[in-house]
């Protein structure tokens, strides 16, 4: 599904706001010149001069995005051959390549960055660079095809859509294409969900095994508190909000529609603080999530083992498309 926003050309160089970034200034006016700039509300360009910690910070950023994206098929792979209907098997392939298209994109805008896509998978299957926790746990009923698609999915675009303003442009438009698809996904997820919850007493039981099971590492997914003060990717617009606000507006916009299914969330202490607005809620295992993304998840090795062996096997294709002409 194309959205045609995605589409938008880069703008002509004279109608781009007039950014000072004239080779002759010296490092530090040029410094403040793009800092007034980002903090103005404008964009950066893949060719405009930036300075090497926001070059690195968005690399660092869209990098493990692009590594999520990758990594988070394989969950959703182990049941394409699984699917309860032929239906439910186009819709699940169609996500998947989907997501594996959202890989392409992001590497893509990783790549103008700097860092070649060799070095980025070499980094990926080394366990250098990490990918989001939610990716790194089995995948073990056909519920949790539809939880994923659902929840992961749903907390997932809570980031995004607050990403299709991020200060670098490439990523930001890339951003309008890949909500667009991953609200596709939410209701595809949302159907398996509903299907589940109005079937049989043993689908309805295996649904909310599910999201028993889900729901922490789903709590985990936006990551610890962090002070908005001293955070550089807020501060340079490459994000526009914290792991909290982005967990609150995620617990406020699924925690009712699950309700509202008659299925329950595993946490006691999971409620909106009528004074505050808030959402209160059990403290998520912040050592688990680092163990997680360090690479110690449950399936962590296997999916790692699976991408480094497809590598391999498909070595012999990039060897003969991407190398030197031979002589006929
Ligand atoms: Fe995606
Ligand atoms: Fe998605």
């Amino acid at each position: 599904m194309t959205d045609p926003l995605a589409l938008d050309p880069v703008l002509p160089e004279r109608e781009r706001s007039k950014l000072p970034f004239n080779q002759d200034r010296p490092h530090d006016e040029r410094y403040q010149a793009f800092e007034a700039h980002v903090l103005a509300g404008g964009k950066i360009e893949a060719g405009d001069w930036m300075p090497d910690e926001y070059r690195t910070s968005v690399l660092r950023f869209v990098e493990m995005h692009a590594n999520s994206e990758l990594m988070g098929v394989l969950p959703e792979r182990d049941w394409i051959m699984r699917a309860p209907t032929l239906r439910r098997k186009l819709a699940l392939t169609a996500k998947i390549q989907d997501e594996v298209g959202h890989a392409q994109l992001l590497y893509r805008v990783a790549e103008d960055l700097g860092k070649p896509r060799e070095a980025m998978l070499d980094d990926l299957l080394a366990g250098r660079t990490k990918f989001h926790n939610v990716f790194h746990y089995p995948t073990r009923t056909w519920a949790d095809i539809g939880v994923i698609a659902w929840l992961v999915d749903a907390a997932a675009i809570v980031a995004q859509q607050a990403l299709r303003d991020s200060s670098y442009a490439p990523y930001a438009r890339t951003m309008k294409k890949i909500c667009w698809e991953e609200s596709v996904h939410i209701m595809h997820g949302r159907d398996v969900v509903v299907t589940l919850a109005g079937g049989t007493a043993s689908q309805r039981a295996m649904v909310q095994e599910a999201l028993d099971r889900w729901w922490p590492p789903l709590m985990q997914m936006h990551g610890p508190r962090s002070d908005r003060a001293t955070d550089r990717d807020l501060h340079w617009r490459i994000k526009a909000k914290t792991s909290e606000e982005l967990r609150q507006e995620f617990l406020g916009i699924y925690v009712p529609r699950v309700r509202e299914l008659g299925l329950s969330l595993p946490d006691p202490e999971l409620r909106l603080d009528p004074e505050t607005r808030e959402w209160r809620y059990s403290e998520p295992d912040w050592a688990e999530l680092r163990s997680v993304v360090t690479g110690h998840g449950p399936a962590s090795e296997a999916r790692i083992g699976f991408r480094i062996a497809q590598r391999e096997e498909t070595r012999w294709v990039r060897e003969t498309v991407l190398g030197p002409a031979v002589a006929a």
